[in-house]
């Protein structure tokens, strides 16, 4: 049996961990006496490298040798590259957005590969799911720092995106308080507030803002005017960046141009809002924690949570449970259909315990 691999989407911390568990999950399963061997082969950059079919090679033992604590991808990724709309140059010179799908069945077909397993956000699941709808055999990981995906109680990456922010706070408390400012931190999460609303509980912030929630601006500056009344010197405020004000719009970078088939990028809502709380006459400043969240050491957490669901992923390739996702549900790991996992996105419940917790410890959601 051969199994290709590939992550898909922006990085985060624990896919190296799920890549090692399906390498070594596979030299196990076909170490086994009865067991068939099965090869791993992995596919660097995400579907990219599939429509290519040029950067496919086998992984054993040594290539996943180390790799548990790193961060990012040995395969590499990319969030750009959507096979069933994949940007080519016409002849003209201007980029098309073509359906080049059959290539990846077709690179599939020539590695004698029985199955894919797709480590990746939404996006990339979607695609995966659609390819398994044209007859390739998937299963898919979720990945994400934004936690948003549906069907599963957590994905990996997040735990160690939201460590990263909760210590960016504990070192913005340190220097707002010793300066009487106001620090707005800015964190990533697309449109989904998980992020914000984790980070800013567990770090201290006295005001968090988050899509779900979209806040009044006279809400926000009555709370801070509240603490300022009480003698409070400083202010954090997490914003996430698909936050946005009542009836207002998200906010995004000014150069999303980009290339086609490149997503929309949401960033400086933290800029914005500092500018709109400037009558508050509170010295501020803003920070875009950004790509931070995204790099470095997975935490114990997500290591054991890529490990697990590269075990999993592992075992429903090898019973050919194709289009499926495994999941954590009831803290235990489970799996479901992979188009009920990417059919909605997974949001904070405005009424949901989590909030409800940070309104009792006197957090602002403005709103
Ligand atoms: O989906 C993960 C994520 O990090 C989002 O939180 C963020 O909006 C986006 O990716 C950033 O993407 P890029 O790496 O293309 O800047």
């Amino acid at each position: 049996m051969r199994l290709g691999i590939l992550t898909g989407g922006g990085d985060c911390p624990g896919l190296n961990a799920v890549i090692r568990a399906v390498v070594r999950s596979a030299v196990t399963w076909s170490g086994t006496p009865g067991h068939e061997s099965v090869q791993i082969l992995g596919i660097e950059d995400g579907f990219d490298g599939l429509v290519s079919g040029k950067r496919i090679r086998p992984l054993g033992l040594g290539d996943v040798q180390g790799i548990l604590s790193r961060g990012g991808t040995i395969l590499g990724t990319s969030n750009r590259g959507n096979p069933f709309s994949y940007p080519m140059t016409a002849d003209d010179g201007t980029i098309e957005l073509v359906d080049v799908s059959q290539r990846c069945l077709d690179r599939m077909a020539e590695h004698e590969m029985d199955g894919l397993i797709v480590v990746g956000g939404d996006g990339t699941l979607s695609i995966a799911h659609e390819l398994g709808n044209r007859g390739a055999n998937v299963v898919g990981v979720p990945k994400t720092i934004d936690n948003d995906l549906a069907s599963t109680e957590v994905t990996f990456g997040f735990d160690t995106a939201v460590n990263v922010a909760v210590d960016a706070l504990d070192r913005l408390k340190t220097t707002a308080e010793s300066h009487d400012r106001m620090m707005i931190m800015e964190v990533m999460g697309r449109y989904a507030g998980w992020i914000a609303l984790h980070a800013g509980l567990a770090g201290g912030a006295h005001a968090i803002l988050i899509p779900e929630i979209p806040f009044e601006l006279e809400t926000l500056k009555a709370h801070i005017r509240r603490r300022a009344g009480h003698g409070a010197n400083h202010h954090l405020v997490v914003v996430a960046e698909g936050a946005l004000p009542v009836g207002g719009q998200y906010t995004y970078e000014a150069d999303i141009s980009a290339s086609a088939g490149a997503l929309e990028r949401l960033g400086g809502v933290a800029a914005n809002l500092g500018h709109a709380l400037s009558d508050l006459a509170i010295e501020t400043r803003t920070l875009v924690l950004g790509h931070l969240q995204r790099g470095g050491t997975p935490t114990y957490r997500d290591r054991m949570l890529g490990t697990t669901f590269g075990t999993a992923a592992f075992e429903l390739a090898v019973e050919g449970r194709w289009d499926r996702m495994v999941c954590v549900q009831g803290s235990a790991i489970r799996d479901v259909p992979l188009g009920e996992a990417v059919s909605e996105q997974k949001l904070v419940d405005p009424d949901g315990d989590t909030v409800a917790a940070a309104r009792a410890v006197g957090i602002s959601f403005g709103a």
